[in-house]
């Protein structure tokens, strides 16, 4: 029977064995940590103090840390030592007799998970797209670090984190999960998140790996792409994160890679992964995502979870009959300790705390600050006066109680429970949409005491525009609700919300539009309005944030990390392949029944490395708004651009020609010589740029020879191809007034 059809095991049983299983635990934790024993030694590489304890363990210990043991809020995840878990998603025993503590896994996409199920209170950081729209890789450093720390707070010390897949189709229900369009970006700000994540002492993660890129057909969908299309977009965006984070572990993806599930793929996990990018920590695989053993062991996976189907008994089988070399099961066993070591929690044992409640209200806003992109502002409707507006007409998105999050397991769990479901029935359920307690209104009465600032729910789209007519502006709230386990069937807004806006904005000319989404929209009454604020999934202080940004007591500086198209047709992909009846439910759950395995439900990733901007320039389709677009309250000029052929670096004069503070982001892009046959530049660096009224700054780019490079099949390796690279800089993908030459011999 598939594991997903398991029911909870007989309580008794359950019970006897949990109480046999403490015992042990009890007595054999008399030998916990002692200084003496030589892995202790702090001094000693990660690396040393792994290869030291291993050799102290026996075969069943070893085999302990490479399976999960269930997973407490799925009921058809139980096993005996589920309830050691902490509430987390996973939980794996670890060796007390020599000091090894267990790992406490949960979820924490844009903060922790489940923290309304487990009794506690967790920080709801912008969505990691929101943060990638900052560009800004301290501001990633913030927001991993107030994770790691919410995380041991909580009592744990593993993060599930770090979603760095690429926006290939932008119709993923997790679009708001991963990083954006371009691996150079994707790459950084995920590293640089989970980097300072772990130096909290929980270990970090990166996922999903590789090209789980949708979610239709996620458990068996096989993803076909080439080699070379796979280097030089999704594999490089974990490259550059892994190499930033130097994190402990990686989790493989559900999907099928040129016909190998994720998790038991030789090329992705040992190929790549392991051998070419050194990688030291240990593969864990998604929830259910591993189907074998001999097969799974050999091609790189090291852990299953939630349970131990295939890692756990039947692993120590196959070592017995001979079928899973020693050497493998040592592998696996050292890795999941050098991550234990290298991110401290073994020298740092988990200890709950208090999480700080006010300062992460404090950094959420902050970093929502960073990342609200201004895509469209005529006549500079925006900032708007407070000693000069009179009336302001609220419509729309449950703007009076909220603001909408992103679900599956990236949910973090509002204080008091979903705003807009009627009082008493808190819980958050999975697959529920769930709006925060941020109320945008609250937000802008506050910063508007003289102004009468009404709320029409927008239901009515006939009393929406009479309210908005009587109104100096109006401001629509427009949500597109995004999660695990869906992927949306069109760009388009939901529930007839276009419709609402074209009435709004045909009453009131004066009307803004903020945009509460997880991925990008079509707009197809951009001409009508006269202001578009992109929020994304705003996280727990994303109200003051926006009311900041209407008020003009914040700048807006954020700028696009995917590319906004102007229809579904202009896509690589008008539809998602369908899935055929016979897969139907493989992947739109959190339960969705036994994965089937024969399925030949495959998607063709054609466009290849044309990923985002790279395919709409090469198709020569004009978006709607490109990737790297934003405006901001201030206006910018650049000049004066040099290349230094020997450094390989770029420099360039920004000055702020506004009269207000502003902080630009200045992109450095570069076409590849001819025999690279890309007919599209890359992003190769970026400055984010903080410039008083009047103030120039010369700024100097180094050009990451990674993303300058070309996979070549033929070698099976990476080539700088020798020659002239066009370098063009500016303020977006689609405006570079800057251009140069850069020669690499
Ligand atoms: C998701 C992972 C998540 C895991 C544990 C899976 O369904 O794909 O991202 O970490 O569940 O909750």
């Amino acid at each position: 029977m598939h594991i997903k059809n398991l029911r909870r095991p007989q309580s008794w049983a359950v019970g006897v064995l949990a109480t046999m299983l403490v015992l042990t635990a009890a007595v054999s934790s008399v030998m916990a940590q002692d200084a003496n024993q030589p892995w202790m030694n702090s001094s000693l590489s990660p690396e040393e103090r792994a290869r030291l304890v291993l050799k102290q363990m026996t075969l069943e210990e070893k085999i302990a840390l490479l399976h999960g043991n269930g997973m407490e809020h799925a009921p058809q995840w139980q096993m005996p030592l589920t309830h050691l878990s902490n509430g987390g998603a996973g939980y794996v025993e670890g060796v007390k007799r020599l000091g090894i503590p267990p790992i406490f896994m949960s979820d924490a996409a844009y903060g922790v998970r489940d923290s309304g199920a487990n009794g506690r209170y967790s920080t709801a950081l912008p969505s990691s797209l929101a943060a990638a729209s900052s560009w800004d890789p301290q501001g990633a450093c913030e927001y991993g670090a107030l994770i790691g720390r919410e995380l041991r707070a909580q009592g744990f010390n593993m993060s599930l984190g770090g979603g760095v897949n690429l926006a290939r189709e932008p119709r993923n229900g997790r679009t708001f999960e991963y990083a954006g369009e371009d691996p150079l970006l994707a790459g950084t700000m995920v590293g640089n998140l989970m980097k300072c994540e772990q130096a909290q002492h929980v270990i970090g993660d990166l996922k999903h790996f590789v090209l789980n890129d949708q979610e239709t057909g996620r458990n068996v969908v096989n993803a076909i792409i080439s080699n070379r299309a796979l280097q030089e977009s999704d594999l490089l965006a974990f490259h550059i994160g892994i190499q930033i984070a130097n994190q402990g572990a990686v989790m493989c993806s559900y999907n099928r890679i040129n016909g190998d599930y994720a998790c038991e793929n030789t090329y992705t996990l040992h190929d790549v992964l392991k051998r070419d990018w050194g990688f030291n920590g240990f593969v864990i695989s998604d929830w259910d995502g591993t189907h074998s053993t001999e097969k799974a062991s050999a091609a790189g996976l090291d852990q299953e979870q939630p349970m131990a189907n295939y890692f756990g008994p039947a692993l120590m089988q196959a070592v017995k009959e001979g079928k899973v070399p020693m050497a493998e099961i040592d592998d696996h066993a050292r890795r999941v300790l050098y991550a234990e070591f290298l991110s401290g929690i073994v020298d740092n044992p988990v200890e709950k705390g208090v999480v700080d409640v006010a300062g992460g209200l404090d950094i959420a806003q902050h970093l929502e600050e960073e990342s609200i992109v201004l895509l469209k502002n005529e006549k500079a409707i925006l900032p708007l006066n407070p000693a000069k507006i009179r009336s302001i007409a609220v419509i729309g998105g449950h703007a009076d109680v909220g603001m909408i999050s992103g679900g599956g397991s990236a949910q973090v769990d509002p204080p008091g429970g979903n705003a807009i479901a009627p009082p008493g029935q808190g819980a958050t359920h999975w697959q529920d949409h769930i709006w925060f307690p941020t109320s945008p209104l609250k937000a802008l009465r506050a910063k508007f005491p003289n102004a009468k600032v009404e709320f029409d729910s927008g239901q009515d789209a006939t009393a929406a525009a009479a309210l908005a007519k009587n109104a100096d502006v109006a401001i629509v709230f427009a949500y597109q609700w995004l999660a695990e386990g869906m992927d949306l069937p069109t760009l388009s807004l939901p529930d007839n919300q276009d419709g609402l806006i074209e009435r709004v904005a045909a009453a009131n000319p004066n009307t803004i539009i903020v945009l509460e989404t997880g991925t990008a929209v079509t707009m197809p009454w951009i001409g009508k309005v006269r202001g578009v604020v992109e929020v994304w999934f705003a996280g727990s202080s994303g109200h003051k944030a926006l009311a900041n940004v209407v008020a003009g007591e914040v700048n807006p500086s954020g700028k696009l990390a995917m590319t906004f198209p102007r229809s579904d047709a202009d896509l690589p992909h008008p539809v998602i392949p369908p899935l055929p009846p016979e897969d139907e439910g493989q992947g739109t759950g959190a339960d969705n029944g036994p994965t089937h395995v024969a399925s030949k439900y495959t998607v063709h990733y054609d466009e290849g490395l044309k990923v985002g901007y790279k395919w709409y320039e090469s198709e020569h389709k004009e978006p709607l708004f490109p990737f790297g677009f934003g405006l901001s309250y201030t206006s910018y000029t650049y000049s004066n651009l040099k290349t230094d052929n020997a450094q390989r670096t770029v420099s360039f004069e920004v000055k702020n020609t506004g009269k207000r503070a502003g902080a630009e982001i200045a992109q450095v892009y570069a076409t590849l010589p001819e025999p690279a046959g890309e007919p599209f530049k890359r992003l190769v660096g970026w400055q984010r740029i903080e410039l008083a009224p009047g103030e120039s700054k010369t700024v100097t780019v180094p050009v990451d020879p990674r993303v300058m490079s070309i996979f070549d099949e033929q070698k099976n390796g990476w080539s700088l191809l020798p020659g002239t690279y066009k370098i063009l800089v500016g303020p977006s993908s689609s405006q570079t007034p800057l251009n140069a030459t850069l020669q690499i011999q």
